[in-house]
């Protein structure tokens, strides 16, 4: 009697006529595929089938492949992380995996993984578990490791079989960086035997490479040399030195701990597989990586903000070509959109369109894709596209008088339903829909500086303001790869209000004595991606002062801040501030503080920050807690490994509790 086919959910599994087994991944209920509880442990099953039946000569291979249009398996299921809560639950799921990872490789017949879309972490290291590799070069289809992302690495041995097929240089640059790859890159390193022009020729391609028994070679031997010692331990300390330029160990050791395990155990396969597991634990039930975790579901909980229906914008018109206009409109066709860019000025115009070159240049990579996206953007002195625009941004001086008149020709000529928004970052939006026909229609988007980098933008919402245009908007922002963060109309939204308290608080500090370079490390020491005055010369101090007098900040007239702009040292832009700047670098001194001491300065700093997180959520600025979290964790770049200012705050407030009740 043949083996039986087991009763699947998340996947489908069938024997086809030639005796090849094909598991389809398919999770229930789900767009994408991830390695939830029920996932693996159907694995489990078909592994079984492929061994009873591989034994019995019924099955002559197994191809492992996705159902999904979404793409191959984008690793665990993080949903499911919270409950591996202690190192023991944790090392005990992952062995499980393990040995169901290693009954794959050990199956006697060929196991192939065709691969389309995201292939990611733990995804990728089910693939590298089987005998062969083929990826197709769909533009959708990308590989990689982001595991120290979250705070920890490839945990289902991938460590060892990532080296074993690519060598150490390749799979450990891919591990540390978290880099995502295309499908020619992986190809080139060794992670992929082979690749198919598109996922149409995979399952032939996948037919062949079992009939045929393919099987993988692994890194050629001049690779492998470089796992012996003293070489590993040279690249070794390359490595430390180059992931130190990135992050500190103290609030990302991750990717220290991998160098470890490398240089440890780099030759010894099985003893690196053991250590690999036993390293991995402590860091998936550490601090750092729940709240790293936290600041992945928080990027997820922005982007559900936008309905995936219904609007689906395509052409962007922007008027004002300056350093925001001209790099909105470029950011939107670097995410495939058409984009017209108005401006008075037509120097203007012309200074962003050469900028705007220069960031599709650096985004994309073909020529091809270049000269289509200089195709996609166009200069629009009269405004002649406005009446074909999905999205109207607005991003002239900030004055309310030229903004409102602006408006009403806009409003004139928009198409009906087409997103009406402005880039203001200090007018109040009610003022600017005030002659409107339809005011109900003006929403905020409120972009960052510089666009291309920074990930979030404020959706603001005005009084009066329909929330289907709010959520229009929103919508729009995630289709050009941005994080919306929905606030309410009020004087610095949310990210700015936030900052200005802490920044002042810095120019105290200055004013009192503490030297500048004590400050801005204090902050780097806490997690922040910039000092307070560092960011402020990047700002441009005349900007910074002038928010800061916005917000109610008083400024004394003998301030650092107000001495620097009345002598015109606005920062980086006029090669002085708080810092001389040289080739775009501030001068900084070489001084060593004291840590406990950085420390403490570090959280003073971060004080006024937090009090005025929690006047924003009290002022009902944006939804909820989660919200103020991550918009100023991706607004400000706040220490993602702290999980967030108000999550920070009620931990600290936790454990103060807690060593008040012990004393
Ligand atoms: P900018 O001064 O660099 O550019 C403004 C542009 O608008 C100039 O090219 C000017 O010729 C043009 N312009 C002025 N009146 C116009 C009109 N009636 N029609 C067409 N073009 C006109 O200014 P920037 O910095 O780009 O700021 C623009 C808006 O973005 C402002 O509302 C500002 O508050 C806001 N914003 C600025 C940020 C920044 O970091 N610079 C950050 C976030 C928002």
């Amino acid at each position: 009697m043949p083996t039986p086919l087991p009763v699947l959910h998340d996947w489908r599994l069938s024997v086809d006529y030639e005796g090849i087994a094909w598991a389809l991944m398919d999770r229930e209920g789900e767009s994408a595929n991830s390695m939830g509880r029920r996932f693996t442990e159907e694995l489990g099953e078909i592994v079984k089938f492929v061994e009873d039946a591989g034994r019995q000569g019924e099955v002559k291979g197994l191809v492992i492949m996705s159902a999904k249009k979404s793409g191959f398996l984008v690793g665990a299921d993080i949903r499911e992380f919270e409950s591996f809560d202690t190192e023991a639950r944790v090392t005990e799921v992952v062995i499980q995996t393990l040995q169901l990872f290693d009954r794959i490789e050990k199956l006697p017949v060929p196991v192939v993984a065709a691969i389309h879309g995201y292939c990611l972490g733990g995804g990728l290291e089910l693939a590298l578990a089987c005998h062969y590799r083929i990826a197709d070069r769909d533009e959708a289809t990308r590989l990689g490791f982001p595991e120290v992302k979250l705070g920890i690495f490839p945990g289902l041995n991938g460590t060892v079989r990532s080296i074993q097929l690519a060598g150490p240089m390749d799979a450990m640059t891919a591990m540390l960086t978290g880099r995502i790859l295309r499908p020619a890159a992986a190809r080139a390193m060794g992670l992929i035997d082979q690749l198919v022009q598109s996922k149409h020729n995979l399952r032939w391609a996948a037919r062949k490479a079992v009939l045929q028994k393919r099987r993988s070679k692994g890194a050629p031997w001049w690779k492998q040399l470089m796992l012996k010692q003293p070489v590993r331990s040279y690249l070794a300390k390359q490595m430390r030195a180059k992931t130190a330029a990135k992050v500190r160990e103290d609030h990302y050791p991750a990717p220290y701990r991998l160098i470890d395990l490398f240089e440890q155990y780099g030759d010894d396969p099985a003893r690196m597989k053991a250590a690999e597991t036993e390293m991995f634990a402590p860091l998936m039930a550490s601090e750092a990586s729940r709240n790293l975790r936290r600041v992945f579901m928080l990027s997820e909980m922005l982007k559900d903000e936008a309905p995936k229906d219904g609007f689906k914008p395509k052409r962007v018109h922007v008027v004002g070509a300056g350093t925001m206009g001209g790099d909105i409109a470029a950011w939107c066709v670097v995410c495939g959109m058409q984009a017209s860019l108005q401006d008075l000025d037509a120097a203007q115009t012309k200074k962003a369109l050469a900028r705007a070159k220069g960031l599709f240049a650096k985004q994309l990579r073909s020529k091809q894709a270049v000269d289509a996206a200089v195709g996609r953007l166009v200069a629009d002195p009269e405004g002649k596209h406005v009446k074909h625009a999905d999205v109207v941004i607005e991003a002239i001086v900030e004055k309310l008088e030229v903004k409102q008149t602006l408006f009403q020709e806009l409003e004139a000529k928009m198409k009906p339903g087409a997103v009406l928004a402005t880039n203001t970052s200090s007018l109040r939006l009610e003022d600017i829909a005030k002659p409107l026909k339809d005011p109900g229609r003006l929403v905020g988007l409120h972009f960052f500086n510089p666009v291309a980098q920074l990930p979030l933008v404020e959706v603001v919402h005005g009084e009066g303001t329909r929330e289907e245009e709010v959520r229009k908007a929103c919508t729009f922002v995630t289709a050009i790869k941005k994080l919306p963060l929905v606030v309410k109309s009020c004087p610095g939204f949310l990210v700015n209000r936030v900052l200005t308290p802490y920044m002042m608080e810095a120019v105290k500090r200055l004013a009192e004595g503490t030297p500048r370079d004590k400050i801005d490390q204090a902050a780097l020491k806490f997690g922040m991606p910039m000092g307070p005055l560092e960011l402020m010369d990047m700002v441009g101090l005349d900007i910074a002062y002038k928010v800061g007098e916005e917000l109610g900040s008083k400024n004394p007239e003998d301030n650092p801040l107000s001495r620097l702009v009345k002598a015109g040292k606005l920062g980086k832009k006029t090669g002085e501030g708080f810092y001389v700047w040289e080739e775009g670098k501030p001068k900084r001194e070489e001084a060593i503080y004291d840590a406990a001491d950085l420390d403490r300065l570090g959280g003073e700093l971060i004080e006024p920050m937090l009090d005025e997180c929690e006047r924003a959520l009290a002022d009902g600025i944006v939804a909820n807690a989660d919200h103020v979290d991550a918009g100023v964790i991706f607004g400000t770049g706040f220490a993602p490994f702290r999980g967030g200012p108000l999550h920070y705050r009620r931990k600290q407030d936790a454990e103060a509790r807690a060593s008040a009740a012990a004393a």
